[in-house]
């Protein structure tokens, strides 16, 4: 049989992360969060003193970052070059500088390929991200796009950092939905057989439940 492959894509604070994660123990499966190896990438080229903007610099000093990978949806550690970067990946200069590495066709070949190799290596895992109905795992046979309200999702993401002003949150999210939208490499966009999932009104329990059904209906 082949390995179950659940994709996870849609904006920033769309819910990804905890569906995605919640989705995977509930169903026993790996875990990978590829939003977050862009964002690791982009730790180490900051760590590297690499002007982001330059995409030739970025696209070299990419291929040296080491990613080590967690895929325990309860404890997805992530490494850069040996340290542990999960919580500074978070971080604001991260946020900034992630969607200008990420639109750097370098990069994202090789991530798509590392990607691939984490897919393949799996016994089933659900995968978040931007393309990875599109791009990275077009065969997997449960694709959601999730979505919610630009409002729902910027109060949802200040939470997530623990407080803040929403409407920065808000302009922020809508600044890198704009560069994800918009660059030729792959742009954030519902792949077709994806099902839209609006999670602007709903629980994150509910959103579970509706992509664990769609995985046993499968
Ligand atoms: O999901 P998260 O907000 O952590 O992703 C950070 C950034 O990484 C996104 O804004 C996007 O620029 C990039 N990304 C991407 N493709 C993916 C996952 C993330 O381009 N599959």
């Amino acid at each position: 049989e082949d390995t179950l492959v659940v994709a996870v894509d849609g904006p920033s604070g769309s819910g990804k992360s905890s569906t995605a994660r919640g989705v995977a123990e509930r169903l026993g499966l790996d875990y990978l969060d590829t939003g977050a190896m862009y964002r690791a990438v982009t730790w180490a080229l900051l760590e590297a003193g690499v002007h982001v903007d330059d995409a030739d610099a970025v696209a070299a000093a990419a291929k040296q970052v080491v990613l080590e990978i967690g895929s325990d949806p309860s404890d997805p550690t992530i490494r850069a070059n040996g340290a542990d970067v999960s919580g500074p990946i978070r971080g604001p200069h991260v946020t900034a500088a992630v969607s200008a590495v990420a639109a750097v066709p370098a990069v994202r070949e090789q991530l798509v390929a590392e990607q691939r190799a984490i897919i393949a290596g799996s016994r089933g895992i659900v995968v978040e991200g931007r393309d990875i109905a599109s791009v990275v795992a077009p065969d997997a046979a449960v694709k959601v796009y999730l979505v919610a309200d630009a409002e729902a999702r910027a109060s949802r993401r200040t939470a997530e950092l623990g407080g803040g002003d929403v409407s920065a949150t808000r302009a922020d999210l809508e600044r890198r939905d704009s560069i994800d939208s918009s660059r030729t490499a792959s742009p954030l966009r519902r792949a077709d057989g994806a099902q839209i999932v609006d999670t602007t009104e709903l629980s994150l329990e509910d959103v579970i439940d509706q992509i664990v059904r769609l995985a046993k209906e499968r």
